[in-house]
């Protein structure tokens, strides 16, 4: 079976968004129709949930389930219709960055978070490619852009430190459906990683 739903992880900083629509352009290339989207968002109620989240103070839990209710509505509107059309699904965050996040660096209890995922039915992605690099790295890419900084990417170095590690231990336990990708090195480098990936999966 084809691996259609592709989730992109990684710390804020970490530099994936940039490689998602080369990606789509890769796999469209090969004949694949490919769905781009993003959580929190992706609907057009998600995208008013994410203005919200991005901006508003708000407690953690009201934080964890809106996220929840942006990830159900996207499911249900785009994700599932798209994937039962046989179309590839490219999301930029998913259910790990609730995990990451909200369980990591928030400290919001796991049980929580899984009573949530199983409410919403529990959808995994097929593959999760997790764009990694140090703390440091991206919190030194962050302070790059800082006047249109979010209210997580503005968090302190331990929040950020947890979130990794969150990350990390996740891909520990599930390698088969993770990829690590060494987000330290060149674009060219990541890219040619990416290229071979695709090419010996998707073609
Ligand atoms: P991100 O997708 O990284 O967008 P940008 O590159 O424009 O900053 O930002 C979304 C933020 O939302 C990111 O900081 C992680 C956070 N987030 C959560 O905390 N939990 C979630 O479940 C999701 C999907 C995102």
């Amino acid at each position: 079976m084809r691996k259609n739903f592709i989730s992109f992880e990684g710390v804020d900083g970490a530099g994936k968004s940039s490689h998602i629509p080369w990606l789509a352009q890769q796999l469209r290339l090969l004949g694949h129709t490919v769905v781009e989207t993003r959580e929190p968002g992706g609907t057009p109620l998600g995208e008013k949930l994410r203005g919200l989240l991005l901006n508003d103070e708000m407690h953690i839990d009201t934080e964890l389930l809106l996220m929840f209710a942006s990830r159900k509505e996207h499911l249900h509107r785009v994700i599932e219709p798209a994937l039962a059309a046989g179309h590839i699904v490219l999301c930029d965050r998913f259910h790990d960055s609730s995990y990451a996040f909200q369980g990591g660096g928030r400290l919001i209890p796991e049980e929580r978070l899984q009573a949530l995922d199983q409410w919403c039915g529990g959808v995994r992605p097929d593959v999760t490619l997790l764009f990694d690099v140090p703390t440091e790295v991206a919190q030194a890419r962050l302070m790059g852009n800082r006047e249109s900084r979010d209210r997580f990417e503005v968090e302190a170095v331990d929040f950020h430190r947890r979130v990794r590690e969150a990350y990390l231990d996740r891909a520990e336990a599930e390698p088969f459906r993770f990829k690590v990708v060494d987000s330290t090195r060149t674009m060219e480098d990541i890219r040619a990683e990416l290229s071979a990936w695709v090419l010996k999966n998707y073609s």
